[in-house]
Protein backbone atom coordinates (compact mmCIF):
# COMPACT_ATOMS: atom_id res chain seq x y z
CA UNK A 1 0.00 0.00 0.00
CA UNK A 2 1.29 3.30 -0.80
CA UNK A 3 0.56 6.72 0.42
CA UNK A 4 0.45 10.21 0.02
CA UNK A 5 2.92 12.69 0.77
CA UNK A 6 -0.46 14.88 2.54
CA UNK A 7 -1.23 11.45 4.56
CA UNK A 8 2.04 10.79 5.66
CA UNK A 9 2.75 14.18 7.02
CA UNK A 10 1.17 12.86 10.30
CA UNK A 11 4.16 10.42 10.21
CA UNK A 12 7.45 12.02 12.27
CA UNK A 13 10.28 12.43 10.40
CA UNK A 14 12.73 9.68 11.65
CA UNK A 15 9.79 6.95 10.51
CA UNK A 16 9.67 8.42 7.50
CA UNK A 17 13.34 7.50 6.87
CA UNK A 18 13.12 4.04 7.98
CA UNK A 19 13.74 1.45 6.01
CA UNK A 20 12.23 -1.88 7.89
CA UNK A 21 13.33 -5.65 8.38
CA UNK A 22 11.49 -7.71 5.38
CA UNK A 23 10.75 -11.04 6.87
CA UNK A 24 11.06 -14.21 4.83
CA UNK A 25 7.62 -15.03 3.50
CA UNK A 26 5.03 -16.96 5.02
CA UNK A 27 3.18 -17.93 2.19
CA UNK A 28 0.08 -20.39 2.09
CA UNK A 29 0.05 -21.81 -1.54
CA UNK A 30 -0.97 -26.08 -0.88
CA UNK A 31 2.07 -28.91 -0.76
CA UNK A 32 4.16 -26.13 -0.24
CA UNK A 33 7.64 -26.74 1.21
CA UNK A 34 9.05 -24.19 3.33
CA UNK A 35 12.81 -24.07 3.81
CA UNK A 36 12.91 -20.06 3.66
CA UNK A 37 12.66 -18.81 7.59
CA UNK A 38 15.11 -21.52 9.39
CA UNK A 39 11.73 -23.14 11.40
CA UNK A 40 12.50 -26.47 12.64
CA UNK A 41 10.58 -29.41 11.07
CA UNK A 42 9.75 -30.96 14.17
CA UNK A 43 6.84 -30.32 16.34
CA UNK A 44 8.05 -29.24 19.65
CA UNK A 45 7.89 -31.35 22.78
CA UNK A 46 4.41 -32.93 23.44
CA UNK A 47 5.01 -31.49 26.89
CA UNK A 48 4.92 -28.05 25.61
CA UNK A 49 1.38 -29.10 24.22
CA UNK A 50 0.43 -30.50 27.51
CA UNK A 51 1.81 -26.93 28.83
CA UNK A 52 -0.51 -24.75 26.95
CA UNK A 53 -3.49 -27.38 27.42
CA UNK A 54 -3.25 -26.76 31.02
CA UNK A 55 -3.02 -23.33 31.27
CA UNK A 56 -6.73 -23.26 29.37
CA UNK A 57 -8.08 -26.02 31.77
CA UNK A 58 -6.46 -25.22 35.08
CA UNK A 59 -5.89 -21.44 34.55
CA UNK A 60 -8.26 -20.07 32.62
CA UNK A 61 -9.77 -17.56 34.63
CA UNK A 62 -6.16 -16.30 35.25
CA UNK A 63 -5.90 -14.96 31.85
CA UNK A 64 -8.08 -11.79 33.47
CA UNK A 65 -4.84 -11.07 35.08
CA UNK A 66 -1.02 -10.12 34.05
CA UNK A 67 0.91 -12.69 33.40
CA UNK A 68 4.46 -12.12 36.14
CA UNK A 69 6.55 -9.01 33.95
CA UNK A 70 9.36 -10.91 35.15
CA UNK A 71 8.33 -14.37 34.27
CA UNK A 72 10.42 -15.58 37.20
CA UNK A 73 8.90 -19.39 36.18
CA UNK A 74 10.79 -18.98 32.75
CA UNK A 75 14.07 -17.30 34.02
CA UNK A 76 14.28 -20.17 36.85
CA UNK A 77 14.00 -22.41 34.05
CA UNK A 78 16.34 -21.38 31.86
CA UNK A 79 18.48 -21.19 34.38
CA UNK A 80 18.95 -24.46 35.36
CA UNK A 81 19.56 -25.35 31.95
CA UNK A 82 22.44 -23.09 30.66
CA UNK A 83 23.83 -23.19 34.41
CA UNK A 84 23.72 -19.72 35.53
CA UNK A 85 22.19 -17.64 38.27
CA UNK A 86 18.49 -16.54 37.98
CA UNK A 87 20.04 -13.09 38.04
CA UNK A 88 22.16 -13.53 34.97
CA UNK A 89 18.52 -14.44 32.85
CA UNK A 90 16.93 -11.65 30.77
CA UNK A 91 13.55 -13.03 28.78
CA UNK A 92 11.66 -10.98 25.75
CA UNK A 93 9.34 -11.44 23.27
CA UNK A 94 11.74 -13.43 20.96
CA UNK A 95 15.18 -12.21 20.18
CA UNK A 96 14.89 -9.99 18.02
CA UNK A 97 12.81 -7.93 20.88
CA UNK A 98 15.98 -8.96 23.17
CA UNK A 99 18.59 -7.41 20.55
CA UNK A 100 16.46 -4.27 20.23
CA UNK A 101 16.97 -3.68 24.00
CA UNK A 102 20.11 -4.89 23.82
CA UNK A 103 20.75 -2.35 20.88
CA UNK A 104 19.49 0.43 23.42
CA UNK A 105 20.80 -0.63 26.27
CA UNK A 106 24.52 -1.03 25.51
CA UNK A 107 25.67 0.67 22.26
CA UNK A 108 27.30 4.00 22.08
CA UNK A 109 25.30 6.05 19.85
CA UNK A 110 28.55 8.37 18.72
CA UNK A 111 31.16 5.28 18.10
CA UNK A 112 30.21 3.11 15.66
CA UNK A 113 29.01 -0.38 16.36
CA UNK A 114 31.10 -3.04 14.38
CA UNK A 115 29.48 -6.36 12.65
CA UNK A 116 29.81 -8.30 9.61
CA UNK A 117 29.17 -6.77 6.14
CA UNK A 118 27.18 -10.17 5.31
CA UNK A 119 25.03 -10.86 8.58
CA UNK A 120 21.70 -11.13 10.23
CA UNK A 121 19.56 -7.86 8.36
CA UNK A 122 17.90 -6.75 11.44
CA UNK A 123 21.60 -5.51 12.72
CA UNK A 124 21.19 -2.46 10.00
CA UNK A 125 17.37 -1.66 10.74
CA UNK A 126 17.84 -1.50 14.73
CA UNK A 127 20.65 0.72 14.14
CA UNK A 128 18.75 2.97 12.08
CA UNK A 129 15.91 2.77 14.42
CA UNK A 130 17.84 3.43 17.32
CA UNK A 131 20.55 6.13 15.55
CA UNK A 132 23.53 4.08 16.34
CA UNK A 133 26.56 4.68 13.87
CA UNK A 134 27.55 1.33 12.39
CA UNK A 135 30.76 0.07 10.76
CA UNK A 136 30.27 -3.04 8.68
CA UNK A 137 33.80 -5.59 8.82
CA UNK A 138 33.74 -7.40 5.66
CA UNK A 139 33.73 -11.36 5.73
CA UNK A 140 37.08 -12.83 4.26
CA UNK A 141 37.20 -14.45 1.17
CA UNK A 142 35.90 -17.41 2.47
CA UNK A 143 33.09 -15.70 4.09
CA UNK A 144 34.15 -16.30 7.56
CA UNK A 145 35.06 -13.55 10.71
CA UNK A 146 38.24 -12.60 11.36
CA UNK A 147 38.05 -11.44 15.14
CA UNK A 148 41.42 -9.18 14.68
CA UNK A 149 39.64 -6.74 12.67
CA UNK A 150 37.39 -6.28 15.64
CA UNK A 151 40.30 -4.91 17.56
CA UNK A 152 39.33 -0.83 16.81
CA UNK A 153 37.48 1.64 18.19
CA UNK A 154 33.87 0.99 18.37
CA UNK A 155 30.46 1.88 20.67
CA UNK A 156 30.04 -2.14 20.87
CA UNK A 157 30.22 -5.26 18.87
CA UNK A 158 27.78 -7.78 17.71
CA UNK A 159 28.51 -10.78 15.99
CA UNK A 160 26.10 -13.81 15.34
CA UNK A 161 27.36 -17.47 15.80
CA UNK A 162 27.23 -19.48 13.74
CA UNK A 163 26.80 -16.52 11.04
CA UNK A 164 23.20 -16.09 9.50
CA UNK A 165 23.06 -16.54 6.21
CA UNK A 166 26.61 -17.71 5.97
CA UNK A 167 26.34 -20.77 8.68
CA UNK A 168 29.77 -20.27 9.52
CA UNK A 169 30.92 -20.53 13.26
CA UNK A 170 33.65 -19.27 15.25
CA UNK A 171 35.28 -20.61 18.22
CA UNK A 172 35.31 -19.71 21.73
CA UNK A 173 39.20 -18.49 21.60
CA UNK A 174 38.29 -16.29 18.61
CA UNK A 175 35.81 -14.82 20.66
CA UNK A 176 37.17 -14.81 23.61
CA UNK A 177 39.98 -12.49 21.61
CA UNK A 178 37.05 -10.39 20.63
CA UNK A 179 36.16 -10.08 24.52
CA UNK A 180 39.75 -8.82 25.56
CA UNK A 181 40.68 -6.42 22.86
CA UNK A 182 37.14 -5.02 23.90
CA UNK A 183 37.12 -4.17 28.16
CA UNK A 184 35.35 -1.47 27.81
CA UNK A 185 32.60 -2.05 25.48
CA UNK A 186 29.68 -4.74 25.44
CA UNK A 187 30.48 -7.90 23.01
CA UNK A 188 26.97 -9.48 21.67
CA UNK A 189 27.00 -13.28 20.64
CA UNK A 190 24.03 -13.45 18.96
CA UNK A 191 23.20 -17.52 19.06
CA UNK A 192 20.21 -18.19 17.48
CA UNK A 193 21.14 -21.18 15.39
CA UNK A 194 24.05 -22.56 18.64
CA UNK A 195 22.25 -25.94 19.12
CA UNK A 196 23.17 -27.30 15.34
CA UNK A 197 27.03 -27.51 16.53
CA UNK A 198 28.33 -24.53 17.77
CA UNK A 199 30.22 -23.77 21.04
CA UNK A 200 28.16 -21.62 22.91
CA UNK A 201 29.56 -18.46 24.52
CA UNK A 202 27.00 -19.27 28.07
CA UNK A 203 30.17 -20.70 29.63
CA UNK A 204 32.09 -17.28 29.14
CA UNK A 205 29.65 -15.16 30.91
CA UNK A 206 30.86 -15.69 34.34
CA UNK A 207 34.14 -15.12 33.39
CA UNK A 208 33.63 -11.75 31.29
CA UNK A 209 31.71 -8.10 32.48
CA UNK A 210 31.60 -7.42 29.21
CA UNK A 211 29.99 -10.26 27.26
CA UNK A 212 25.98 -10.83 26.63
CA UNK A 213 24.84 -13.86 24.79
CA UNK A 214 21.30 -14.20 22.86
CA UNK A 215 20.02 -17.27 22.12
CA UNK A 216 16.16 -18.36 20.99
CA UNK A 217 13.41 -20.92 21.15
CA UNK A 218 12.65 -20.48 17.41
CA UNK A 219 14.98 -22.37 16.13
CA UNK A 220 15.78 -25.22 18.17
CA UNK A 221 13.13 -25.52 20.33
CA UNK A 222 10.45 -25.33 17.42
CA UNK A 223 8.66 -22.47 19.59
CA UNK A 224 8.98 -19.61 16.64
CA UNK A 225 5.33 -19.35 16.78
CA UNK A 226 5.24 -18.84 20.72
CA UNK A 227 7.88 -15.61 20.44
CA UNK A 228 10.19 -16.30 23.55
CA UNK A 229 14.10 -15.29 23.09
CA UNK A 230 16.71 -14.80 26.10
CA UNK A 231 20.00 -13.31 27.25
CA UNK A 232 22.60 -14.24 29.41
CA UNK A 233 25.47 -12.21 30.93
CA UNK A 234 26.56 -11.00 34.51
CA UNK A 235 23.80 -9.55 37.07
CA UNK A 236 25.12 -5.38 35.98
CA UNK A 237 24.29 -6.25 32.54
CA UNK A 238 21.14 -7.79 32.55
CA UNK A 239 19.67 -4.70 34.67
CA UNK A 240 20.42 -2.68 32.51
CA UNK A 241 18.09 -4.84 29.97
CA UNK A 242 15.21 -4.55 32.96
CA UNK A 243 15.61 -1.24 32.83
CA UNK A 244 15.11 -0.73 29.06
CA UNK A 245 12.13 -3.29 29.26
CA UNK A 246 10.72 -1.72 32.40
CA UNK A 247 10.43 1.52 29.93
CA UNK A 248 8.84 -0.31 27.45
CA UNK A 249 6.53 -3.31 27.83
CA UNK A 250 6.37 -4.67 31.69
CA UNK A 251 4.72 -7.82 29.63
CA UNK A 252 6.29 -9.25 26.81
CA UNK A 253 5.68 -12.57 27.58
CA UNK A 254 2.04 -13.72 28.00
CA UNK A 255 0.70 -16.84 30.46
CA UNK A 256 0.53 -19.58 27.15
CA UNK A 257 4.42 -18.19 26.58
CA UNK A 258 5.52 -18.87 30.46
CA UNK A 259 4.15 -21.70 30.50
CA UNK A 260 5.41 -23.97 27.23
CA UNK A 261 8.70 -22.08 27.29
CA UNK A 262 9.29 -23.44 30.89
CA UNK A 263 7.77 -26.90 29.42
CA UNK A 264 10.28 -26.61 26.55
CA UNK A 265 13.49 -26.18 28.73
CA UNK A 266 12.31 -28.73 31.46
CA UNK A 267 12.04 -31.33 28.54
CA UNK A 268 16.21 -31.48 27.59
CA UNK A 269 15.80 -35.46 26.19
CA UNK A 270 13.27 -33.93 23.26
CA UNK A 271 15.59 -30.90 22.71
CA UNK A 272 18.69 -33.09 22.28
CA UNK A 273 17.01 -35.92 20.18
CA UNK A 274 15.28 -32.88 17.85
CA UNK A 275 18.94 -31.13 17.20
CA UNK A 276 20.62 -34.40 16.76
CA UNK A 277 18.05 -35.07 14.39
CA UNK A 278 18.70 -31.95 12.30
CA UNK A 279 22.43 -32.57 12.23
CA UNK A 280 22.23 -35.82 11.23
CA UNK A 281 19.77 -33.99 7.88
CA UNK A 282 22.01 -31.43 7.54
CA UNK A 283 25.00 -33.96 6.78
CA UNK A 284 22.72 -35.75 4.49
CA UNK A 285 21.77 -32.59 2.23
CA UNK A 286 24.97 -31.07 2.01
CA UNK A 287 26.14 -34.65 0.64
CA UNK A 288 23.65 -34.79 -1.82
CA UNK A 289 23.48 -31.47 -2.51
CA UNK A 290 27.69 -31.37 -2.99
CA UNK A 291 26.79 -34.73 -5.70
CA UNK A 292 24.35 -32.56 -7.91
CA UNK A 293 27.21 -30.06 -8.11
CA UNK A 294 26.63 -26.88 -5.58
CA UNK A 295 29.44 -25.68 -3.21
CA UNK A 296 28.06 -25.46 0.40
CA UNK A 297 29.38 -23.30 3.17
CA UNK A 298 30.85 -25.93 6.29
CA UNK A 299 27.52 -25.76 8.22
CA UNK A 300 26.60 -25.69 12.22
CA UNK A 301 23.30 -24.46 11.81
CA UNK A 302 19.51 -25.66 11.14
CA UNK A 303 20.48 -24.29 7.34
CA UNK A 304 22.76 -23.89 4.66
CA UNK A 305 24.12 -21.56 2.29
CA UNK A 306 24.61 -22.80 -1.30
CA UNK A 307 26.21 -21.82 -4.39
CA UNK A 308 26.28 -23.51 -8.03
CA UNK A 309 29.00 -22.25 -10.16
CA UNK A 310 26.81 -23.26 -13.57
CA UNK A 311 23.28 -22.11 -12.34
CA UNK A 312 22.33 -18.62 -11.78
CA UNK A 313 20.95 -18.53 -8.14
CA UNK A 314 17.73 -16.35 -8.29
CA UNK A 315 16.82 -18.18 -11.29
CA UNK A 316 17.24 -21.57 -9.31
CA UNK A 317 15.01 -19.76 -6.31
CA UNK A 318 12.36 -19.09 -9.10
CA UNK A 319 12.41 -22.67 -10.18
CA UNK A 320 12.02 -24.09 -7.24
CA UNK A 321 9.11 -21.96 -6.07
CA UNK A 322 7.42 -22.98 -9.63
CA UNK A 323 7.82 -26.83 -7.83
CA UNK A 324 6.34 -25.48 -4.60
CA UNK A 325 9.78 -25.35 -2.80
CA UNK A 326 10.53 -21.90 -1.10
CA UNK A 327 14.76 -21.41 -0.14
CA UNK A 328 15.55 -17.49 0.79
CA UNK A 329 17.95 -15.36 -1.58
CA UNK A 330 19.12 -12.19 -0.83
CA UNK A 331 19.75 -9.82 -3.79
CA UNK A 332 22.84 -8.43 -2.13
CA UNK A 333 26.50 -7.86 -3.21
CA UNK A 334 28.71 -11.18 -2.31
CA UNK A 335 26.47 -13.19 -1.80
CA UNK A 336 23.67 -13.09 -4.55
CA UNK A 337 24.76 -16.58 -6.37
CA UNK A 338 24.06 -18.25 -2.79
CA UNK A 339 20.26 -20.01 -1.40
CA UNK A 340 20.36 -20.17 1.81
CA UNK A 341 17.96 -23.54 2.77
CA UNK A 342 16.58 -24.57 5.94
CA UNK A 343 16.92 -27.98 6.72
CA UNK A 344 13.56 -29.68 6.70
CA UNK A 345 12.39 -33.53 7.69
CA UNK A 346 15.01 -36.24 5.47
CA UNK A 347 11.94 -36.64 3.27
CA UNK A 348 11.84 -33.31 2.62
CA UNK A 349 15.27 -32.88 1.82
CA UNK A 350 15.06 -35.86 -0.34
CA UNK A 351 11.97 -34.07 -2.09
CA UNK A 352 14.35 -30.98 -2.48
CA UNK A 353 17.39 -33.01 -4.09
CA UNK A 354 14.95 -34.92 -6.22
CA UNK A 355 13.09 -31.60 -8.02
CA UNK A 356 16.59 -30.31 -8.59
CA UNK A 357 17.67 -33.85 -10.21
CA UNK A 358 14.75 -34.17 -12.24
CA UNK A 359 12.89 -30.88 -13.06
CA UNK A 360 15.56 -28.53 -12.50
CA UNK A 361 19.82 -28.94 -12.85
C1 LIG B 1 20.67 -14.42 13.71
C2 LIG B 1 19.28 -14.28 14.20
N1 LIG B 1 19.06 -13.66 15.36
C3 LIG B 1 17.82 -13.52 15.85
C4 LIG B 1 16.73 -13.99 15.17
C5 LIG B 1 15.35 -13.73 15.71
O1 LIG B 1 14.73 -14.83 16.22
P1 LIG B 1 13.43 -14.75 17.11
O2 LIG B 1 12.98 -13.31 17.16
O3 LIG B 1 12.44 -15.64 16.45
O4 LIG B 1 13.85 -15.24 18.46
C6 LIG B 1 16.89 -14.64 13.95
C7 LIG B 1 15.72 -15.13 13.20
O5 LIG B 1 15.76 -15.61 12.11
C8 LIG B 1 18.20 -14.78 13.45
O6 LIG B 1 18.42 -15.37 12.27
Amino acid sequence: MTFTAEQMRFWSPEVRELEPYVPGEQPKIQNLLKLNTNENPYPPSPKVVEAVQAVLTEQADALRLYPDPDATALKQAIAKQQHVDVAQVFVGNGSDEVLAHIFKAFFIQKQPILYPDITYSFYPVYSQFFATQTKQIPLNEKFEIDVSDYEQENGGIIITNPNAPTSISLGLDEIEQVLKANPDRVVVIDEAYVDFGAESAVQLVNRYENLVVCQTTSKSRSLAGLRVGFAIAQAHLIAALEAVKNSFNSYPIDRFAIAAAVASFEDQAYFEAQCAKVIESREKLVTDLTILGFDVLPSKANFIFATHPQHDAAQLVQQLREQGIIVRYFNKPRINQFLRITIGTDEQNQRLVDTLKTQIL
